[in-house]
């Protein structure tokens, strides 16, 4: 008996010091001064990331820096999320403590039974989506507006948690991206399959979509098409861009145009090398999970030097998965925003192919731009990548 007792005792402890392996964030962040872009592979306290696990805790821990420094709080699921998939079009409801609200999204089958893949399209698709994958066009203006910075608070998320909720329009899109999720696994009369989906936008709705890859792990693919700063660029590189004399959106310009930030994050803009994260830690969230990130190599405002260095940076934690391939960063010049060209062509359908079309011969290996963007790593990471795998 007291043998069974102590062997309880013995497992119950065990299981609390499992539980326990991931070190808590402070009530306060300590920002701490550093010019270059911060080690994925080192978690706040000053721990080195040497394996799967201690990889878990510090993807919970970027996330939640990301929601408490940048882009507010992202809400769980909402005690009732209901709604229906008839014919082309998908209706959520959600309510949360008394108050509704219903949006919908519509779906552009390819012929025959499925179940599909589906890519989830931000105010519709910019890159032309292969006629056996559905569409699902999603209205995130809906959700949050984005007109500019009178949009703050306004939208069918802030109706549901109150105009004055941290979360910035962004957050606010992956919220309303989750819940149709929700609402698709939940239903069985449609022809999409829920393990196959991808998400897509551009520009504006480019940096959405990588937000959405990063903080929902039902998405498979994640394609953001000429997000630019607040989306696949990093800060310090465009603020390195905006020192060298190029006109290039940044942390103290975004603020002021639209409403894609939380408010926590304007304190933070003009100090960016004191936050202790940056842009690619976006991709070190989507990993391992498919993602190509399509760039434009020609317009200075995207920052194409920031997009490149960042994105090529985040693919270190690929690496570090042993997964490089499940990401690429394609930046091509020479068309206009978000006009895909068709020299990109392969890479999107090798994209598709692998990650929702189950080709697992498609070749993924894709890390290119069309001019030489002079992105120096040795300036900007003094980190390695450990073998987590
Ligand atoms: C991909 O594979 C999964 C699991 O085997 C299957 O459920 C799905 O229908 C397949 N999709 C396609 C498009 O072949
Ligand atoms: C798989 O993808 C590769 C490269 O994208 C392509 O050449 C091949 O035809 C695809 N196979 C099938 C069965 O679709």
């Amino acid at each position: 008996m007291t043998s069974l007792k102590s062997l309880l005792a013995l497992v119950t402890l065990s299981v609390t010091v499992l539980a326990q392996t991931c070190a808590p964030l402070p009530a306060t962040i300590t920002l701490r001064a550093n010019s270059r872009l911060p080690d994925p592979f080192t978690t706040y306290g000053g721990q080195k990331v040497t394996t799967a696990a201690d990889w878990t805790c510090r993807r919970n821990e970027i996330s939640e820096l990301f929601q408490r420094l940048e882009v507010g709080t992202l809400p769980p699921k909402p005690s009732s999320v209901t709604g229906t998939v008839s014919g082309n079009s998908i209706t959520v409801n959600v309510n949360n403590g008394g108050t509704g609200i219903s949006f919908t999204a519509s779906i552009r089958y390819p012929t025959g039974n499925g179940p599909f893949p589906a890519i989830i399209a931000l105010g519709g698709a910019s890159i032309p989506i292969p006629s056996n994958v559905a569409v699902i066009t999603y209205n995130n203006d809906d959700i949050a507006q984005q007109a500019n910075t009178g949009s703050r608070g306004r939208g069918k998320f802030y109706t549901l948690y109150g105009q004055g909720h941290s979360a910035s329009a962004m957050t606010a899109w992956v919220w309303g991206v989750s819940r149709l999720i929700d609402v698709l696994e939940a239903n069985t009369g449609h022809r999409i399959d829920t393990k196959r989906l991808g998400v897509t936008g551009c520009s504006r709705n480019g940096k959405g979509a990588i937000m959405i890859g990063a903080f929902e792990p039902r998405i498979a693919l994640t394609i953001p098409q000429e997000s630019g700063s607040g989306g696949a660029a990093c800060w310090r590189l465009s603020d390195d861009m905006s020192r060298r004399g190029i006109e290039v959106q940044t942390a103290r310009q975004i603020v002021t145009e639209n409403v894609w930030f939380s408010p926590l994050f304007n304190q933070y803009v003009n100090r960016v090398p004191d936050l202790p994260l940056d842009h690619h830690f976006l991709a070190g969230l989507v990993a391992p999970r498919g993602l190509l990130v399509i760039e434009h190599s020609g317009i200075n405002w995207l920052g194409p030097f920031s997009t490149y260095g960042c994105m090529v940076t985040g693919r270190k934690v690929y690496q570090a998965l042993g997964v490089p391939n499940n990401m690429g960063i394609s930046s091509v010049g020479g068309h206009g925003h978000c006009q895909f060209p068709s020299s990109q062509n392969t890479e999107l359908t090798a994209f598709i192919n692998k990650f929702l079309l189950n080709n697992t011969s498609a070749n993924t290996n894709v890390q290119r731009s069309d001019v030489n963007l002079n992105y120096n790593e040795a300036s900007w990471v003094d980190w390695t990548v450990p073998n987590l795998a």
